[in-house]
């Protein structure tokens, strides 16, 4: 069980200088959470035999951009699924972390308890902690997330590349397409970009923040990972999607150009409300998955391809 009396971050690892520029620079920060029981392996495999299996994302990747693909899990128990990722190229998400199993619940609300102890006029919301449990050497190819995301790593050893939030980085029809979800998140890359990426090579108790929407890419190290995916909004970051949203829906219909909403803008306000009522009329239909199954993981941790 976790130590709930104790500190999320590290002595010193959330420095009074940081709380600035939090979630407006890419910024490190230490904490405590690799210490945890939760994700040892004989934790891990219980916390895989109790999850519910249709909220465990299962992805496999090759070396180059565009080669992810999503699969699905077939039968197979909680410590031969780790043992899956042990030994293959494979990334599992478990999305709603936060939401689907208690322990984790409770890890969710002491982090931004304390976050909201350290960051004045902090209002998060919409918090959601996916669990990452994923292959030595496995990767995730450059693109961008419509929330705030902080990656707590655990586990293993992992090299993290991320971008600044402007162009040649990222340009807004691509921007705009992950935002309102006309794509899935990767974005074009090429390897010149890497001058201007921010490097971390990540080790257990290592936090990473960034910007919104900031691109970024992860390379794996020769060893088992895990960490934390912690996603969220603030009132700031969720009008800032709405902007984008609607300027995805008006370059579609119109040819508007509006520009990747560095900064805060008046139009926000009109915006933010435009999309809420274009939201409201899409609820009414049927969405659809851009990127279905392609293959299922197994007991043995083969990977077949789906029917
Ligand atoms: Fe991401």
């Amino acid at each position: 069980m976790p130590d709930i009396n104790g500190s999320i971050f590290a002595p010193g690892g959330f420095p009074d200088s940081a709380v600035r520029d939090f979630g407006r620079e890419v910024q490190a920060f230490r904490h405590t959470l690799h210490t945890d029981a939760l994700f040892t392996d004989d934790g891990l495999a219980a916390l895989l035999d109790r999850y519910p299996k249709d909220r465990i994302g299962v992805f496999t990747m090759g070396d180059a951009p565009g080669s992810w693909r999503r699969g699905r899990l077939g039968d197979v128990t909680g410590p031969g699924l780790l043992d899956a990722v042990k030994s293959g190229r494979v990334w599992l998400n478990l999305r709603g972390a936060s939401d689907n199993d208690a322990e984790i619940g409770t890890l969710n609300r002491r982090i931004f308890a304390e976050l909201k102890t350290k960051v004045r006029n902090f209002h998060p919301f919409r918090t959601d902690l996916g669990l990452l449990i994923s292959s030595p050497n496995a990767r995730v190819f450059y693109h961008l997330d419509t929330p705030r995301v902080m990656l707590w790593h655990v586990r293993g050893e992992k090299r993290v590349w991320i971008y600044p939030r402007r162009e040649p980085y990222v340009g807004p029809t691509a921007l705009e397409n992950v935002v309102s979800r006309k794509t899935e998140e990767e974005i074009p890359y090429s390897a010149n970009l890497d001058s201007g990426a921010c490097v971390f090579d990540l080790k257990p108790g290592d936090m990473v923040h960034w910007p919104q929407n900031a691109p970024h890419r992860i390379d794996n190290g020769n060893s088992l990972n895990v960490s934390l995916s912690i996603e969220f909004m603030t009132p700031l970051a969720l009008m800032r999607a709405n902007a984008v949203h609607a300027n995805a829906w008006l370059r579609n219909r119109f040819g508007y150009q509006g520009g990747l909403e560095d900064r805060f803008s008046p139009s926000w306000v009109w915006k933010f409300a435009f999309t809420r009522a274009l939201k409201a009329l899409e609820r009414r239909k049927p969405g659809k998955a851009v990127l279905p199954p392609s293959f299922v993981l197994d007991g043995s941790g083969e990977i077949a391809d789906a029917a």
